[in-house]
């Protein structure tokens, strides 16, 4: 054959298979407002510079009829390319395909990229819209599903891992993204694994998709995914600006950019932002914005257990996770979903050499017997554990309260934190004056003239003696007291003189954590 023939034929080919499922699912695509996977795939990246892998792969499987419908790409575009001019590897699914249905050509394609995303240490990007497993392809299916999970397994801590969810994710397809790092879920999609005919045989409830699993579902109750947006653009957006604290794999640093905040930057309005009532709330959120480059802080988790806020800001243009107790929802207690959102964030920084920082006003755990049974034990523990384990630079700063095991769990000095500051209004404690007090003189208090008169003096007395940081600051459990408004130059400060740390744990197969 001529050289040109096939220079023809392969321009053929090319044409035949950008069309995916053809013109009309693509219209289609588009009418449930919807980018294809291809269109998808180049708003993510550098302009020019996405390699498409395995173009030209088509399923095997000739039962059902499937013989007729050998769609060159089969449903998963896949491939490498540039991100702000950093390589990821990227696959996106193709709906117009079989709704994006997984075969095992489809699964073949994606695990050749997680080989090469490990190998060459770059993060992988996997852009879902999929039906679940091609019913036709029967087990093959289900076995090409397992070597992709197998994947992002071997791959959790080496490369970094999002998943995007801008359509369906049905079935056990929910288990690729629910390994990797983050879950990001466009309005309209929806992730489940029993879908809405099942339930009702099962339980008699009528749910809709949207009901069952849709993106605010994840992201407020089961805390599946980490982020809700609106659209596939919006989503596209985001991959990036994540992407953009985030290091190519667990042996780099992560990025730093050129600072455009002063480092030695004071927002006098910190000083202040302690109410005069301990028991009066205030927005931690603020004292964040306060403190990182341009008030500039990405929240991961927004939607789910909002008493404890985590997320990615910069400081002096280093990237940072950012811990931080949030007194104005349920003044601040850990609970169950909060150490385990708190847990999964910590352990994501220390995989991938990010810098935590902790801001502290907790005033212990949430009681009740809802969080007794619902495990607040072990789900708190994952928290202090995730803590106990990191040997990322940490630099924790108490604000206010600090009481009992949550003082204990949020990156206290014994959980190896490199520089600890407390403000002035830090009140570190085993527990609440109130409470401390109605336990260690119930028998006078019980026996008193004037028992509302004494219980105020011992308030008092023991207010005086634990309620502030400087007790704690005597025994050197935190490093400085601090003027609040000198926290932006103070963190800053440390994390440079910290950012040559080096810890280790114990030679180990892997720990125990208790999930
Ligand atoms: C083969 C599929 C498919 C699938 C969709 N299609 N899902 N083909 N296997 N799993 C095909 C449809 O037949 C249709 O083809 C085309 O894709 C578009 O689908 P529609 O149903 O027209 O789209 P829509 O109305 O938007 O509904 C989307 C959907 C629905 C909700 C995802 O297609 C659906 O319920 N699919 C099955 C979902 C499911 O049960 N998956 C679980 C499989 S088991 P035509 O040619 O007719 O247009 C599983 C276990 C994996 O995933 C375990 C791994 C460990």
């Amino acid at each position: 054959m001529e050289t040109p023939d096939r220079l023809q034929r392969l321009e053929k080919l090319e044409k035949e298979a950008s069309l995916g499922g053809g013109a009309e699912r693509i219209k289609a695509q588009h009418g449930k407002g919807k980018l294809t996977a291809r269109e998808r795939i180049d708003l993510l990246l550098d302009e020019g510079t996405f390699q498409e892998t395995d173009k030209f792969v088509t399923h095997r499987c000739t039962d059902f009829g499937l013989e007729e419908n050998k769609f060159l790409g089969d449903g998963v575009v896949t491939g490498y390319g540039r991100i702000n001019g950093r390589p990821v590897c990227v696959f996106a699914e193709d709906f117009t395909v079989f709704g994006g249905s997984l075969s095992l050509a489809f699964a073949e394609k994606i695990v050749k990229l997680q080989d090469l995303a490990m190998k060459i240490g770059c993060p992988v990007i996997g852009l879902k819209d999929s039906g679940g497993a091609r019913i036709q392809e029967g087990v093959d299916s289900l076995a090409g599903y397992t070597n992709v999970f197998l994947r992002n397994v071997l791959a959790s801590g080496v490369v970094p891992q999002i998943s995007a969810i801008m359509g369906p994710c049905a079935g056990g397809a929910v288990y690729s993204p629910a390994i990797t790092d983050f879950i990001i879920m466009v309005g309209g999609s929806y992730m489940f694994l029993t879908g809405p005919d099942v339930v009702k045989a099962a339980t008699h409830e009528d749910v809709t998709y949207e009901e069952l699993g849709g993106a605010m579902v994840h992201n407020e109750k089961s805390g599946v995914a980490h982020f809700a947006v609106d659209s596939d653009i919006e989503c596209i957006e985001l991959i990036k600006k994540l992407l953009s604290f985030i290091p190519q794999n667990n042996l780099a640093d992560p990025p730093i950019s050129e600072p455009t905040d002063r480092a030695n930057r004071m927002d006098t309005e910190l000083d202040d932002i302690i109410p005069a009532s301990p028991n009066k709330p205030y927005d931690m959120l603020e004292v964040i914005m306060k403190v990182v480059d341009n008030g500039d802080f990405l929240e991961v988790h927004k939607h789910y257990a909002p008493n404890l806020i985590v997320g990615f800001a910069r400081l002096n243009g280093r990237a940072a996770g950012i811990v931080a107790n949030q007194p104005a929802v349920l003044a601040g207690v850990l609970d169950s979903n909060s150490g385990m959102k708190g847990a999964r964030f910590v352990r994501f920084c220390d995989c991938f050499n990010i810098p935590i920082i902790t801001f502290v006003d907790v005033p212990g755990f949430l009681p009740g017997t809802a969080q007794e049974w619902g495990g607040v034990i072990k789900n708190g523990a994952k928290l202090l554990y995730a803590f106990c384990e990191a040997t990322v630079p940490r630099v924790t700063v108490i604000t206010r309260k600090a009481y009992g095991g949550a003082y204990c769990v949020m990156s206290s000095k014994h959980t190896r934190t490199d520089v600890n500051f407390a403000w002035p209004s830090a009140e570190i404690a085993v527990m609440g004056p109130d409470g401390a007090v109605k336990v260690l003189y119930r028998k006078q208090l019980r026996e008193a003239k004037n028992p509302a008169a004494l219980e105020q003096q011992l308030v008092t007395e023991y207010t005086e003696k634990f309620a502030n940081p400087f007790v704690t600051a005597s025994k050197g459990y935190i490093d400085a007291v601090i003027r609040p408004v000198t926290t932006r130059p103070r963190i800053i400060e440390a994390l440079e003189m910290i950012d040559s740390k080096r810890d280790t744990n114990p030679s180990k197969k892997h720990g125990n954590i208790p999930l």
